[in-house]
């Protein structure tokens, strides 16, 4: 039988608000010179996550060694009422750092009549692409995607209408600053939400060395393919010569300083050529690639403290091998 298609409606377009505040391109190529130049080589974290460094992370939290996001994602999932209790309704949510979709999902379900989501990432592809992705489930809400690096001045789209405002912070991305930059991080964010304001915090803990170095060394080697992406974006974005196999991936915790350290280790005396320049590697010498740091609570809560939030309280699993953090900024004098 032949039926003639009916025409059909068109859906409403999705929409969200974009803020252009364009951040600062940091230079591959200078941080790479620089930190291959120094006495003990490194390169910054941030050039991890290219687009093929972006997938791998996503892979490193599938893997079963790498516990902090699914035990985050637990955690959230048995406090969203009460997360929901302290935030009250209409509340505003600023993500720092467009995730995966999944825990923010999770919060504007447990909150009554979420007003706004605000979503502040220096990548623009994540960025519009988690924004239109929500902006089709939840067509109802008022979506503002910020393009900038959230460790830089800029102001955010808040509304006076609304209710709280309730900035979320999940992953124990702020493991990956110093304790140092932790803390200005979360005092330029303390003044950024504005006064009684409420911030969530995911924050990883200190437990038995050998759980915390197989999480950064799985055993399917996702982990250690992440790192030596970094070398592959070299040789990519740079025309560097890093021979991969030459070097291993390597993850060690250290007690003295709480983290958990990553390096590439060269396996044989080598020199590499990276835009005009030549480095020697002697055997065995490290490249510093990240670090991710790893707390107890009460030197969280002292450390956000400082930072000018009042520390309200902290979820944790039964094992306490993670931690969601409840802050709030003071309220107006
Ligand atoms: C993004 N960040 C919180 C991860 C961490 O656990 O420090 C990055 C990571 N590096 C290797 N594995 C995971």
């Amino acid at each position: 039988m032949l039926t003639t298609p009916r025409p059909r409606a068109r859906p409403a377009r999705a929409t969200y608000t974009f803020h252009d505040h364009a951040p600062q391109e940091s230079s591959f190529e200078a941080a790479v010179v620089q930190g291959l130049s120094a006495p003990r080589k490194s390169i910054p974290f941030r050039f991890l996550y290219d687009a093929a460094g972006s997938a791998l992370f996503e892979k490193i939290c599938e893997q079963p060694e790498y516990y902090p996001t699914r035990t985050e994602m637990r955690i959230l999932e048995r406090e969203a009422p009460s997360i929901a209790r302290l935030a009250g309704p209409r509340a505003q949510l600023v993500e720092l750092g467009s995730g995966a979709g999944q825990k923010i999902n999770l919060l504007l379900d447990a909150l009554t009549d979420p007003a706004a989501y605000i979503s502040v990432e220096i990548s623009r592809a994540a960025l519009l692409e988690a924004a239109a992705r929500l902006a089709d489930e939840r067509p109802e809400l008022d979506i503002h995607a910020v393009w900038a690096d959230y460790s830089t001045p800029f102001a955010l789209p808040l509304r006076a209408d609304a209710g709280r405002v309730v900035g979320f912070f999940p992953g124990s991305s702020i493991g990956n600053f110093e304790p140092a930059q932790a803390r200005n991080f979360l005092s330029l964010w303390a003044r950024r939400l504005g006064p009684d304001a409420d911030m969530i915090v995911g924050v990883d803990l200190i437990k038995p060395v050998e759980v915390l170095e197989r999480a950064y060394d799985d055993a399917a080697g996702v982990t250690a393919a992440f790192s030596l992406n970094l070398l592959r974006r070299a040789n990519r974005e740079l025309h560097a010569d890093f021979d991969l196999a030459g070097f291993r991936h390597e993850a060690r915790y250290q007690a003295a300083t709480g983290a958990v350290e990553i390096h590439l280790v060269s396996q044989c005396r080598q020199t590499v050529h990276v835009a005009g320049h030549d480095f020697a590697f002697a055997e065995g010498e490290r490249l510093h690639i990240e670090n991710s740091h790893k707390y107890d609570i009460e030197g969280f809560a002292d450390l956000a403290r400082q930072a000018g939030f009042q520390w309200h309280t902290a979820w944790t699993d039964p094992k306490r091998w993670f931690s969601v953090h409840y802050l709030r900024t003071p309220g107006a004098l």
